[in-house]
């Protein structure tokens, strides 16, 4: 028999299914419960709230376990390439030769960007963050394919799946070119997706670009550690959005603005700035986890603590041990590393961080890696969006072949009861 779990309420009893998931995970359906009771419950920052059921990722925020489609993160991070793990997670298995191949070919075959599309970055301030033009130039994408903002069958999803996976990183480049006044280039069909990124990053007219393995495979470490990470801010986002059947385009734009924010991937780039800020100060880690412990202090130890994660992060283990190997073949020395080890060390003995449960999380130690790579600290949190792209692609399509209803949460009113307009001379 399949198991209920019992509400008891003002001496009423109301039964409600229970769904056990793959990894033995119970959660309570309450989808009836207003319907059967008038009541619905309340769940602040939806800490203990299942908005779907995926079959993409796995974690384990007790044991620092994460798993897409089965395949262990340590495993993706060492032995796949982004776009691999990228047609795993949205289609659900790993390719064969054959079917990377054309995925690959299928999303060089729409990396140009519409020559209009520049018009509208020109006309952002060379100070815009990039997060901001990203975004907007992602929502653009329904203007310029109005065919493929209504999709309803696989076939029309994976032309626009192809169209943005294309586009993406032509657009964040030209976000960087925009704030640098270096001219916006194409990719080059002969490079691989990431190679791509960097080159159009970095590519100047006067000089032939000539990639740096190290710093490619690093960067592709990173991109695939953020591929997905289930139902977090800004895949929520983006599934939110796209539960209106608004295009995986508009979606995705609304995901990089969710993500921007200094509590979700905002965090790398704050993560930097705080440890230059500590640098700047003379380096006293002590009196700065002293300030985040301070609740009239509103700083906090910025890449410490995750809503999920309350053990380790198993991402932050994999970056923290690739940060000297990249530092180190690099032939760079960043006295914010031994900043950062001080401060983990310190926060980890700490009974505030130990009682809260807070060890460093992914974006602890990625910022170190970015700028040894060259990237610049605005950008850190756009190399966090073209990682998590996938993520978001593969949640969007779930969701919409799962004919998954339109998202719409309650709220418990604690607002003005009924009362009589007030005429302006009265007030
Ligand atoms: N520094 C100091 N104290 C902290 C920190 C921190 N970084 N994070 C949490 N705490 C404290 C809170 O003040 C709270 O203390 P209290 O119980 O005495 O009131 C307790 O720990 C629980 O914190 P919450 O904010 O309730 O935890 P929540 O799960 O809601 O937040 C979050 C998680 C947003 C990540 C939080 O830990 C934080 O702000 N961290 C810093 C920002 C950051 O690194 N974000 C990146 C997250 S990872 C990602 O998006 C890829």
């Amino acid at each position: 028999m399949s198991k209920v779990a019992t509400l008891e309420f003002e001496g009423k009893k109301y039964d409600f299914p229970v769904y056990i998931g793959a990894e033995d995970e119970i959660a309570f359906d309450i989808s009836k419960l207003r319907d059967m009771t008038g009541m619905i419950t309340l769940d602040f920052g939806y800490k203990n709230t299942g908005a779907t059921k995926s079959a993409i990722t796995f974690l384990d925020g007790e044991e620092g376990i994460l798993r897409h489609r089965g395949y262990a993160i340590e495993d993706l991070a060492k032995k796949a390439s982004y776009l691999e793990v990228a047609y795993l997670i949205i289609f659900g298995e790993l390719p064969t030769k054959e079917q990377i191949e054309k995925f690959d070919s299928d999303i060089k075959k729409n990396s140009l960007v519409d020559e209009e599309m520049k018009n509208i970055i020109n006309g952002f301030p060379r100070s815009a963050h990039p997060m901001g033009v990203l975004s907007a130039l992602t929502a653009a994408l329904t203007a310029f394919h109005p065919n493929l903002t209504d999709v309803h069958s696989e076939e029309e999803m994976y032309n626009a799946i192809c169209k943005i996976m294309g586009k993406f990183p032509v657009l964040a480049a030209w976000a960087h070119n925009k704030n640098e006044g270096t001219p916006r280039t194409y990719a080059d069909n002969t490079l691989d997706y990431v190679e791509n990124l960097l080159m159009m990053m970095y590519k100047v007219p006067t000089q032939k670009y000539i990639p740096n393995p190290t710093v490619k495979k690093a960067m592709e470490e990173l991109l695939i550690l953020h591929q997905d990470h289930e139902q977090n801010c800004s895949t929520s986002t983006v599934r939110l959005v796209g539960s209106s059947h608004a295009s995986l385009f508009a979606s995705v734009s609304a995901g990089v603005s969710a993500l921007w924010g200094p509590l979700h991937g905002g965090a790398n780039q704050e993560v930097i700035e705080m440890l230059e800020a500590i640098k700047a100060d003379g380096g006293d880690v002590e009196k700065f986890i002293l300030k985040a412990k301070d609740k009239n202090d509103p700083f906090r130890l910025m890449g410490f603590g995750h809503r999920v994660y309350k053990n380790f992060d198993p991402r932050a283990l994999i970056i923290k041990s690739s940060a000297d190997a990249v530092l180190k073949q690099l032939g760079k020395d960043d006295p914010t590393l031994d900043i950062a080890r001080h401060l983990e060390e310190t926060a980890l003995k700490d009974p505030y961080f130990i009682e809260r449960k807070l060890f460093p999380n992914v974006d602890f130690y990625s910022g170190i890696i970015y700028r040894a790579l060259g990237i610049p600290v605005e950008m850190f949190t756009v190399m966090f969006a073209i990682g998590r792209l996938p993520g978001w692609i593969a949640q969007w399509r779930e969701m919409r072949m799962n004919n998954e209803p339109i998202g719409r949460p309650r709220q418990l009113y604690i607002g003005q009861p009924s009362r009589s307009f007030v005429d302006m001379d009265k007030r």
